[in-house]
């Protein structure tokens, strides 16, 4: 089985969706022997935004279309920056969605045709953006991960989330340990 790992904080050893990334990779090893892991970490080698004339100068190492089809699961390390995506992380998406690749237009619409793998998305907020506080309106994060790869054809979609981060030094503490205890009781691991 192989599982891609994918963080886009710049936050480094701070960074709260690296911490979560981790432990779900780790719970992955600890529950599938002989899991392969390949690492993409897009704040240290970040791609280039995309252009019509690839610069072959400016790309790291890997191929990250070929990454991603050769994962049975992938692990993504999401925080919100302005509501949205990190632009690293979007730089990634601009090249692992292609069409011909993993989308098609066909007479029905757009068809996605990247399913059947796993998306687990650590995602991390300031804060707090879920549906029975109101602020969900302005979550163009997990919605918009939750689209793009709904469209590439990637439905079995999972989220652990951590919070209200930027509200105090508790509230961090809550959500990382609510989140620990996610991903060693909720979250799926292995076939
Ligand atoms: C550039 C930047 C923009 C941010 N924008 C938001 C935001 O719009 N809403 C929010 O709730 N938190 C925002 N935050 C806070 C981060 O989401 C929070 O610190 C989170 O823990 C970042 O993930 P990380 O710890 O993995 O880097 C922002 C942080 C940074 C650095």
């Amino acid at each position: 089985m192989k599982l891609l790992h994918v963080d886009s904080s710049a936050l480094g050893a701070n960074s709260v969706s690296r911490e979560l990334t981790a432990a779900i990779v780790n719970a992955w090893k600890q529950r599938e022997p002989g899991l392969e892991v390949t690492y993409r970490d897009l704040a240290a080698n970040p791609l280039p935004h995309w252009l019509p004339v690839a610069d072959a100068a400016s790309m790291p190492a890997g191929d990250p279309l070929a990454e991603l089809f050769a994962a049975d699961v992938i692990v993504i390390g999401a925080p919100m920056y302005n509501f949205g995506i990190p632009s690293q992380l979007k730089a990634w998406i601009d090249r692992i969605v292609v069409a011909g690749k993993t989308f098609r237009y066909g007479a029905n619409g757009p068809e996605g045709l990247a399913g059947g793998r796993k998306v687990i998305i650590a995602s991390a907020r300031g804060g707090f953006y879920g549906a029975d506080n109101g602020s969900d309106a302005a979550d163009f994060q997990e919605r918009y991960l939750r689209h793009i790869f709904n469209f590439i054809g990637i439905t079995d979609l999972e989220f652990v989330r951590a919070e209200g981060i930027a509200m105090g030094s508790d509230q961090r503490a809550k959500a990382m340990n609510d989140a620990h205890v996610e991903i060693e009781t909720r979250l799926p691991v292995a076939a």
